[in-house]
């Protein structure tokens, strides 16, 4: 009970202060204001993203006032559009997330997690889309130390790698507050892996994380905070009817991004150049059909052309 009463704690202290709100909106200026191409069969334009400006005090102030943007919370606009652009949640949904997923791995760290479809105010406009990004209430800066580990934890999900995943929440893991040890977590996670293998079923990043924290691997705040923004992502994704989710966005970025997973992965240390070639190789087998359509030259797996890079 207690771990949770503080995460709980955690998070109301986080909605309530003012400054650090205000400090997470500047900085999503800064990384989620960008253009996207809407590509729908009934419409193609750009969708702008934007996020509103703030308009600080000289003097401390209890009030936050911030530019007053125009639009409908998504659900509502898509709903309006329905017939017009019937694709307009889904296409605006992918590709925040992907601007979301990116900004987590490649870019400064920074997520909002709390990007549900109210937090979106939309306005169709005759040549574009805006798309308000609001709410800094929840969200945070990841450390280059989380991110690699993220990366890892994804590696080790996609190679099914016991050793890896265990590895990998013991370093998220704030090792003064977990209820296990490290064999037997690594104990627990064969046996979840073999009965997910029996079952035919894998399981995504943010159930892992669930999982972990329910066995008594005690993650930071920030970690659960992510993995709650990357539930959120999921269910509007889900939602909108894409194929899309976090970890495929993932898995996607990594393959355009190779030196980045490079660096994450190897050069931190984290994992073996030979678990790399692994990686590679693991990801040929997909048949993610952006990878095939982005990509016309065969079946090349992206990231052992990245080895073959590093390595000559
Ligand atoms: N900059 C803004 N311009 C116009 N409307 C806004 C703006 N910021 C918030 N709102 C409106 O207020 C609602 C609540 O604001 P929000 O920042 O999402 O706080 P909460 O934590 O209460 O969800 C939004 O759903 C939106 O309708
Ligand atoms: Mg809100």
């Amino acid at each position: 009970m207690a771990p949770l009463i503080d995460d709980i704690t955690q998070t109301v202290r986080a909605e309530l202060d003012q400054e650090a709100t205000i400090k997470r909106q500047l900085k999503a200026k800064k990384v989620y204001e960008t253009t996207a191409q809407l590509k729908t069969k009934k419409f193609k334009g750009p969708i702008e993203f934007h996020v509103p400006d703030i308009y600080r005090s000289e003097k401390p102030s209890k009030l936050m006032v911030q530019e007053m943007v125009a639009g409908q919370s998504l659900d509502k606009e898509a709903a309006a559009y329905a017939t017009k652009i019937p694709e307009l949640k889904r296409g605006i949904i992918e590709e925040m997330s992907k601007v979301w997923a990116y900004e987590i791995i490649f870019g400064s760290g920074f997520y909002h997690s709390d990007l549900h479809q109210g937090n979106f105010l939309v306005k169709v406009q005759s040549s574009d889309v805006q798309v308000n990004i609001l709410d800094y209430g929840m969200g945070g800066v990841l450390t280059q130390k989380t991110r690699n580990l993220l990366v890892f934890l994804g590696a080790a999900l996609q190679l099914k790698d016991a050793e890896m995943i265990t590895q990998a929440y013991w370093g998220l893991s704030d090792k003064s507050g977990n209820q296990v040890t490290k064999a037997q977590l690594q104990k627990l996670v064969e046996k979840r892996l073999s009965d997910l293998d029996r079952q035919g079923r894998t399981e995504a990043v943010e159930f892992w994380t669930g999982w972990a924290s329910d066995n008594g691997v005690k993650l930071p705040y920030d970690f659960v905070n992510l993995n709650r923004g990357i539930l959120i992502i999921n269910k509007s994704l889900e939602e909108a009817g894409s194929r899309l989710t976090f970890t495929e966005i993932q898995k996607e970025m990594a393959a355009e991004n190779p030196m980045a997973i490079y660096s994450a992965l190897v050069s931190s240390d984290l994992m073996s150049m030979t678990d790399f070639v692994r990686l590679g190789i693991s990801s040929m087998g997909q048949s993610s059909s952006s990878r095939r359509s982005s990509r016309n030259n065969g079946p090349a797996a992206p990231l052992c052309e990245s080895v073959f890079l590093v390595t000559h």
